[in-house]
């Protein structure tokens, strides 16, 4: 049994959605978000400055005594989680597998589909974990920039989402997609919207939802569940406004912060 919290990072607001299923998952539970909302987005930058950015983070979270982490960003789970895991002790996952795993499942004989920012698509990291545990499969990776702003401009209901939508995966419709993998921590919030465009045949894998289930699975297999019963504490670290934050993550959690917001300076930032 272990009470220590659980540490849960991204470049900025996105993994909130992954915060929001493990907070379901796992009520009792501890848990420190940060989000590195001075230096998002992440998704065009280059390998060396996204493995920076993620080693410092993980550190950070060493100091604040978390007893696992979750790389709760598609971006830095495809560039630097294999980096990391050489720099931590601490058990240590990102949205990468879960996601693949269940992809693999829902697709059947279909191609799978993978839609993410530039540099986890360029990375190639989901096309080769799926050729890995399946070499005859189909897959098709597309990078997708713009729907992160959409989200984060709250247009997910907009005529430009659809319109968005329509030139990035419009070719999508005339291929036999068996599952669509949302890699990037915004697209959970598109999911009605991607849902309606290319209809129900397609299985939308959201990474999120995969990954709160490896958590707890983590967290039974080496015994380091928490011992309490009653809801666990929430703490969040932002690198830049801790009010704009929360005002955007009221619609990623669908209701307001409900643990102190606090702001942490890089050393030599400005
Ligand atoms: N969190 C990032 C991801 O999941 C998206 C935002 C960014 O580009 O930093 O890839």
């Amino acid at each position: 049994m272990d009470n220590r919290p659980i540490g849960i990072f991204d470049s900025g607001v996105g993994g909130l959605t992954v915060f929001k299923e493990i907070r379901e998952l796992l009520p009792a539970e501890n848990l420190i978000y940060f989000g590195d909302t001075a230096r998002v987005p992440y998704g065009g930058k280059s390998v060396q400055v996204i493995q920076k950015f993620a080693s410092e983070i993980t550190h950070f979270l060493e100091m604040q005594n978390v007893k696992m982490i979750v790389v709760a960003c598609n971006t830095v789970s495809a560039i630097a989680l294999h980096k990391l895991k050489s720099e931590t002790s601490l058990p240590i996952i990102g949205v990468i597998d879960p996601g693949v795993r269940a992809a693999i499942k829902a697709a059947g004989a279909g191609t799978v589909g993978v839609i993410g920012t530039r540099a986890t698509i360029n990375s190639g990291a989901y096309q080769e974990r799926l050729n890995r545990l399946r070499s005859s499969i189909k897959v098709v990776a597309r990078a997708c920039p713009l729907l992160v702003p959409v989200v984060e401009e709250n247009l997910m209901n907009s005529e430009i989402a659809r319109l968005t939508l329509e030139m990035y995966l419009g070719d999508f419709k005339k291929i036999d997609i068996g599952a669509l993998i949302l890699a990037c921590t915004h697209y959970p919030l598109l999911k009605n919207l991607i849902k309606n465009f290319l209809g129900e045949k397609v299985t939308l894998v959201d990474s999120a939802c995969e990954t709160a289930r490896e958590v707890k699975e983590m967290l039974v297999a080496r015994r380091i569940s928490t011992e309490e019963v009653k809801s666990g504490k929430e703490k969040f670290f932002v690198t830049d406004s801790p009010e704009s934050f929360a005002a955007i993550a009221a619609d990623f959690l669908g209701r307001p912060l409900s643990g102190e917001c606090i702001t942490h300076s890089w050393q030599n930032d400005f």
